[in-house]
């Protein structure tokens, strides 16, 4: 009899789960539990079993029935509020639960931004790859093996010839080799630098630009870049050019806007300077222009490499780096 009990629940539980109304779940229930159900009859039948054993089958019996009982109600009460919703589990009436929209990262919206101003100015989108050989990344940028400008740039080698770009520079090199002046491009991308710290990040971007034919002057570089500032920020912002050394340009500048949080009073960003650095920039060195056959006596050409996070954390006031690349939703969706 014990055997029959457990098969009789087992058998009961599985056909429950296959009942799929209230009308069956009753039918069934009465197969079980009703006056002429199997269950009902067992327990009529203890009477039969040896009296050493009717204790603990009848504790079973019981058992058996209290659960059939429980599972019978609990399907019972589900098919009863389907009924009195005819729609069933699922209220139709519900607000639907909003799916989060996605958007561009911040950087990607800047870097679009800033790109579209120079696209209205006739420059072209160039690309090169972040992996990149010693070879575009430094000789041809006039940047020797042992050159101490190497330590301008702390650099992430994969191998001895194979580094992460450090600039996006190199793409200077391989739009000139491929193409004679004249030659107008910007080239957004990611650079790599052993560096970390509240202005700094290992991988940051950066979008290069350069210009090159008969007569460009340093006069068209500070006329694009004051266009462009103009134009991302506003016609009050002003920029000043401050001599400085890359091995790629000469003369070369370091270019820098009035702080754009205190309007050049002196504030926390701008270290009570009144001025922000922004870029880098200068006029081809003609050593570059040799590197790639381009005319040193024809041509010549200015270059420059613009931070896109600082601009970003200008744009916004921001005034920790890391908070671009530290996924919190609350502050990404912000912009
Ligand atoms: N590549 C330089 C840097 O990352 C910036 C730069 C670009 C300077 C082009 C001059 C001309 O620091």
């Amino acid at each position: 009899m014990k055997q029959e009990l457990e098969k009789l629940e087992h058998e009961a539980l599985k056909a429950l789960e296959r009942v799929d109304g209230l009308e069956k779940a009753k039918q069934l229930r009465a197969r079980y539990l009703g006056r002429k159900g199997a269950v009902t009859k067992c327990l009529r039948d203890i009477s039969t079993v040896p009296p050493d054993e009717r204790p603990s089958i009848g504790r079973l019996a019981n058992e058996v029935k209290t659960r059939i009982e429980a599972a019978f109600g609990k399907a019972t009460e589900a098919f009863e509020t389907d009924r009195v919703r005819p729609e069933g589990r699922l209220d139709v009436t519900l607000p639907g639960r909003p799916l989060g929209r996605g958007r561009l990262h911040p950087i990607t919206q800047i870097a679009y931004d800033i790109s579209e101003i120079f696209l209205r100015l006739g420059f072209e989108i160039a690309e090169g790859p972040d992996v990149e050989s010693d070879y575009y990344n430094f000789e041809a940028l006039n940047i020797p093996k042992d050159h101490p400008a190497r330590d301008m740039q702390d650099t992430f080698y994969i191998s001895d010839n194979t580094v992460l770009r450090t600039h996006t520079s190199p793409i200077q090199i391989r739009v000139m080799e491929k193409q004679p002046p004249p030659v107008r491009i910007i080239a957004p991308g990611k650079a790599y630098r052993v560096d970390s710290d509240v202005s700094h990040t290992p991988m940051f971007h950066q979008i290069e630009g350069l210009m090159v034919g008969e007569n460009i002057s340093l006069g068209d570089l500070k006329g694009i870049l004051t266009t462009f500032v103009h134009q991302m920020f506003d016609e009050e912002t002003s920029l000043r050019f401050r001599p400085s050394f890359f091995p790629f340009t000469e003369p070369s500048a370091e270019v820098d806007i009035r702080c754009v949080i205190c309007r050049g009073k002196g504030c926390r960003v701008c270290s009570h300077t009144g001025w922000l650095e922004v870029l880098g920039a200068g006029m081809v060195h003609p050593a570059v222009f040799e590197m790639v056959n381009y005319d040193t006596d024809r041509y010549t050409g200015f270059a420059f490499g613009m931070g896109v996070e600082r601009i970003a954390m200008l744009k916004y006031g921001i005034d920790d780096i890391r908070k671009f690349y530290e996924n919190d939703i609350r502050f990404l969706q912000q912009f």
